[in-house]
């Protein structure tokens, strides 16, 4: 059912939000999802009345009947982005309303009702503005986790005909935990992530589960993340577990796997080709094999690799394993290309560029 009427918030602020001291506290070290802002949003949806209940209130747990569906058939779906502190003491977040579409494209594929995007960047706004003190100052930003699910009460197997739609907001430092400059990947040559037909370039949690016994095969190699092949031939890189990926070569050329309905259409990807046709570099999406990935890291070709996410951001690759054995990119760290993409990136994010695809979402 499409929403015609604008959606009012009600707004109720936490009676006991957490103390100045210990917030501050959090906001020194916060890591990466594990603290919680004080508030949440919430909209309802119910077939036939549609999105009903906005509301910004107290961050508290849900109450779930056993017999919600999610529970049994996880038809949910996610988004994940930032708000950075400005220097002026204002917040922005970057390109909310992109967010918004892929979330309408998630919910779509898992036959979920839309959502407004004005609403899903209202809803955002409004959580960023309430729980601007959790703001980290510095590198750090607020991370913001916009989710919907299925809470009918109900065992058959069909579409839900209720959702909750939920934002909450972590202050985040860094997602890897690693203070090398580069992180090292599992190849994964057995289990897949997804196939064509599949949820793929969806956002939506049953990825993410499936994904999970292939990440601690990369943990077990010592390795921080685990990149994908394709599910038909086992040979073509996609993407990693949360991020996408770019290969850089000797005359400053990129190669990116190519949108094929099997990887995350990711924003970060996105703003980089943008960003690298600015910069005159030439980037091509098409496929890239792991046998090629490692011929050229030998040749010299390839100079470098790195992985590209709002939670990583651009992150090098300096090492890849596989049961065919390992491979160094470039001398194992970052490179001039990574560096210099990254913070091109993060200056027009954290407003010291100048925005100049009107990418900066102001929030206050
Ligand atoms: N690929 C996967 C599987 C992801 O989870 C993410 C993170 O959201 C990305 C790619 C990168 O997407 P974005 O740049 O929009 O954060
Ligand atoms: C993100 O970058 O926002 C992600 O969703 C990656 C991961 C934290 C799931």
């Amino acid at each position: 059912m499409s929403q015609t009427l604008p959606i009012e918030f009600a707004e109720q602020p936490h009676p006991s939000p957490t103390t100045p001291e210990k917030r501050a506290a959090i906001l020194r070290d916060p890591g990466f999802g594990r603290a919680f802002t004080d508030h949440m949003v919430t909209i309802r949806y119910s077939e036939g009345k549609g999105w009903h209940s906005a509301k910004v209130g107290p961050r508290e747990a849900i109450p779930m009947d056993p017999a919600s569906a999610v529970l049994h058939y996880s038809q949910e779906i996610f988004e994940g982005l930032k708000a950075y502190r400005t220097a002026n003491g204002g917040a922005v977040m970057f390109r909310p309303e992109e967010n918004a579409r892929r979330f309408n494209k998630s919910a779509e594929r898992l036959a979920m009702p839309s959502l407004p995007e004005k609403t899903f960047v209202e809803a955002v706004d409004r959580l960023v503005a309430i729980d601007r003190d959790w703001i980290p100052e510095g590198e750090g930003s607020l991370y913001l986790r916009p989710f919907m699910f299925a809470n009918e009460v109900f065992l058959g197997v069909k579409p839900s005909s209720e959702y909750l739609f939920i934002v909450i907001a972590s202050p985040v430092g860094s997602y890897f935990k690693s203070k090398d400059s580069a992180v090292s990947v599992w190849v994964e040559q057995e289990l897949t992530r997804a196939a064509p037909g599949g949820t793929g370039a969806a956002k939506c949690g049953g990825n993410y589960a499936a994904s999970l016994m292939a990440q601690m095969d990369a943990y077990k190699h010592g390795c921080e993340q685990v990149v994908f092949l394709d599910a038909v031939e086992r040979r073509w890189i996609e993407e990693l577990g949360g991020m996408n990926i770019f290969f850089v070569f000797d005359d400053s050329s990129m190669v990116t796997p190519p949108l094929g309905g099997t990887i995350l259409p990711g924003i970060t990807r996105a703003s980089i080709l943008t960003l690298a046709k600015d910069m005159k570099i030439a980037v091509r999406e098409e496929p890239y094999a792991l046998d090629q990935w490692r011929a050229d890291a030998a040749s010299g070709r390839l100079r470098e690799t790195f992985a590209c996410g709002t939670a990583a951001v651009l992150t090098p690759i300096g090492t890849v394993k596989s049961r065919d054995g390992d491979f160094v990119i470039g001398n194992g760290g970052s490179g001039a290309q990574t560096e210099k993409l990254k913070a091109t990136l993060i200056d027009i994010q954290r407003c010291r560029a100048k925005d100049m695809h009107g990418w900066v979402h102001k929030v206050f």
